[in-house]
């Protein structure tokens, strides 16, 4: 079960992912004093995050209570221009009071299959603290914020990535082909394990894609953020007019 909201523009988009953030935030600390989100890369977050770093969203949460990881990253160092770590942090993290500790980077300057290993290790040894007595240990993030590219991947999950059918290892590194690059991402199994995701899409370039990945056969190899189907939680688009213009 999926929602869409459609934004007139942007900026109107910007406003309402970061209202949505900062109500989830507040429901989350209040019940468990523990927020946890995963960010997304890419261009479309980066005035999310931007406002995340303003006034009066700003001094509405606890921060100590923040937990932030992200979705993917490129293997570029973290002052690398390419960084998604650097863009959430210059757009947002170094201008708030969270503790340095709670903000878990995927580590972009190591090898990148010992990056993965690393990363999933950190996210075993993070929920199994919080694990309950009994219960199988499972990474419920409490909002997962992606991204879809025009091609239809989400967060480092390429079409036809090995990584779509890996349903063990919680992490995964690989080189794209159509970049020529590598990226460090989170497996569907983790993605699928949150309380909620929210999907952030923009531009009319978007558009048939879009309209394919939510309306069309799933086909999941050829549009991986259909894969994004969290079974115990909620799913969320907000998109701007020009991304939906089929409607
Ligand atoms: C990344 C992202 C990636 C991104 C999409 C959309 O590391 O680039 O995680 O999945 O969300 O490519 O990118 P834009 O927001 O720039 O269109």
């Amino acid at each position: 079960m999926s929602t869409i909201k459609v934004y007139p523009d942007r900026e109107r988009l910007a406003e309402a992912a970061a209202q949505h953030i900062v109500a989830q935030a507040r429901a989350a600390i209040a019940e468990r004093q523990r927020f946890t989100i995963v960010l997304s890369g890419g261009s479309t977050p980066q005035p999310v995050y931007a406002r995340l770093a303003q006034g009066g969203l700003a001094d509405s949460i606890d921060w100590a209570c923040v937990h932030v990881f992200w979705s993917d990253e490129r293997c570029v160092p973290p002052d690398h221009p390419d960084s998604n770590y650097r863009m959430a942090s210059e757009a947002w993290l170094k201008h708030v009071p969270i503790p340095p500790d709670n903000i878990r980077r995927m580590k972009g300057e190591m090898a990148p299959a010992a990056a993965a290993a690393e990363y999933e290790g950190l996210l075993r040894a993070f929920f199994a603290a919080s694990a309950k007595e009994g219960k199988p240990l499972a990474p419920r993030f409490d909002l997962v914020l992606l991204g879809m590219g025009e091609d239809g991947h989400t967060a480092s999950l390429f079409p036809g990535a090995e990584a779509l059918r890996e349903t063990r290892h919680w992490v995964a590194a690989y080189k794209v082909p159509a970049l020529d690059a590598w990226r460090i991402t989170l497996t569907p199994v983790v993605i699928n394990a949150a309380s909620q995701v929210t999907f952030l899409v923009a531009g009319a370039e978007k558009a048939r894609r879009l309209q394919e990945v939510l309306y069309g056969p799933y086909h999941p190899e050829r549009l991986p953020a259909q894969i994004i189907r969290p079974p115990r939680g909620r799913l969320l688009w907000l998109v701007d007019e020009a991304a939906a213009r089929w409607q």
